[in-house]
């Protein structure tokens, strides 16, 4: 018997800037990703002031998907892919991010990326904003510092959905628009947001007066999309980390409610179409002195998503402290711990498949609509062999194990889930290292560290277990089935 409906979207996910590279090729301008330079397994990405020479870009060339699509979406095809997930490298269409006209050579090539996935009857799911502002609008505008830049993002969606209105349906505003809840993170913010914090700033004000502008965008794009295709599923897009406390003592819970709070403010945004009641309070208390005006209300409440898309990697434990404030204020740098029990992956992050399961059911009873797994996916040295396989058991078990409680979910809950597309599709460059040796991929690709290597592609044995996976609608998920080349 089939568990899961049979138009299940199973798939791959990857983002632009992770794996087209040509960052300067047919009119692209820089963007935020291009700026960043590699890390090591435990450091932060450096943001550098403009491109420096002598400096180390991986994603100016990241896996070169933009010459080798065609190729790699037929290896997809092979797995089965009903669905790849990918973003629209907004850069490519408006260079600077503040022209009126689109750039042609950027919309051809997604034209051609979504037809060859068409081809095989592939469904594009696309975010339109994934790390991935034009750096433009950073010196110019402060990224989303400017109300402006919600004119410029609902130009660029304009253009796509107007373009592609008839080759693509699924979509995503902005990816894991809530990571920036963790305000004092570099990385966070500029990533999201394109905004680097200034000495003496206080930095959670800047995230917030960000964050709305976002919602706004967000809002005012699911409208424009509506009116061009009604059949559109327009989804907002968050990073599924739930925050458990720490113990069963009543100030822990507390906190780490207002940790999941504090997290997902945005979707509740996005999907109820209003601010919770704690955070237009909060926000008072705070003084924070936001830009927000009764029409950005009005809009929010019109732009609603049709469904939420999320990633989910790990989940978080907090404990309160001995001098919490009234609010248990939630400032994830400092105030999480570590979950003895569950294990970590080599990057520290803590593997925790029913938080999976925890999630959808949380998701389900808050928010009422479909649920989308966007990002699914462990990171991990892999060993290209001599024969050029990659035997990755640890992967296979990492998503069988996610797998399994997803299942759960949607069996034994009824939890509507639209489909499952892990992180990643094929080896990329990691957003928050910058190291192809961090690889979450079905594929390997021949790539190094420090942008050595021939860039060729090689099937790991996740990609057959996957494949039969996806050919039996994840009734079997042993690896007894998978049929080796
Ligand atoms: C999510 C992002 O944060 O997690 C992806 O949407 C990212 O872009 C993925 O690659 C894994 O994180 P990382 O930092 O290991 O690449």
């Amino acid at each position: 018997m089939t568990e899961l409906p049979k138009n299940f979207l199973w798939g791959g996910a990857v983002a632009a800037h992770q794996v087209e590279g040509a960052y300067n090729v047919g009119g692209k301008g820089l963007s935020v990703a291009d700026v960043m330079t590699a890390a090591g397994s435990h450091d932060e990405r450096r943001i550098t002031d403009g491109v420096q020479e002598g400096e180390f870009y991986p994603n100016h060339e990241a896996v070169d998907f933009y010459h080798q699509f065609p190729e790699d979406v037929k290896l997809f095809a092979e797995m089965g892919f009903k669905s790849f997930r990918t973003s629209i490298a907004w850069s490519r269409i408006f260079p600077q991010g503040d022209e009126t006209e689109p750039n042609e050579e950027g919309l051809a090539f997604y034209d051609r990326l979504f037809d060859e996935c068409l081809k095989y009857n592939i469904e594009p799911v696309v975010t339109l904003s994934h790390f991935e502002m034009p750096y433009h609008l950073v010196t110019e505008y402060g990224g989303f510092r400017s109300r402006k830049t919600i004119t410029f993002f609902t130009r660029f969606a304009e253009a796509v959905f107007n373009r592609y209105k008839d080759k693509v349906k699924y979509w995503l505003t902005f990816n894991e628009i809530n990571n920036q809840s963790n305000y004092n993170r570099e990385f966070t913010l500029f990533t999201n947001s394109g905004i680097q914090v200034k000495p003496g700033e206080n930095a959670e004000a800047v995230m917030y007066q960000a964050g709305h502008y976002e919602v706004v965008a967000s809002a005012r794009a699911v409208q424009i999309g509506h009116k061009i295709n009604p059949d559109f599923q327009i989804g907002a897009m968050v990073a599924f980390s739930p925050v458990y406390p720490a113990t069963d003592k009543p100030a822990d819970v507390l906190k780490a409610q207002r940790a999941m709070q504090a997290r997902f403010w945005f979707s509740d945004v996005q999907v109820e179409g209003e601010y919770p009641s704690w955070l237009t309070r909060y926000q008072k208390a705070k003084q924070f002195n936001l830009d927000i005006t009764p029409e950005d209300l009005a809009e929010l409440k019109k732009g609603t998503v049709d469904y939420l898309g999320f990633s989910y990697y790990m989940s978080f434990a907090t404990a309160a402290s001995d001098h919490e404030d009234k609010y248990y204020s939630y400032n994830e740098s400092e105030d999480l711990v570590t979950n003895t029990y569950v294990p970590r992956s080599d990057w520290g992050w803590q593997v925790d498949p029913e938080g999976l399961r925890y999630g959808l059911n949380w998701m389900n009873d808050r928010y009422h609509v479909p649920v989308f797994i966007v990002e699914n996916g462990i990171g991990a040295i892999d060993k290209l062999e001599a024969d050029h396989q990659v035997h990755d058991q640890y992967r296979i078990k990492y998503l069988r194990d996610h797998i399994e409680q997803m299942k759960l979910a949607i069996v034994e809950d009824g939890v509507d889930v639209m489909g499952y597309t892990p992180w990643s599709a094929i080896d990329i460059v990691s957003a928050s290292t910058g190291q192809l040796s961090k690889r979450y991929g079905f594929i390997y690709v021949d790539r190094n560290d420090d942008g050595s290597g021939s860039l060729a592609r090689y099937r790991k044995d996740s990609f057959y277990w996957y494949q039969h996976v996806i050919e039996t609608n994840g009734d079997d998920l042993s690896e007894s089935g998978a049929k080796h080349a």
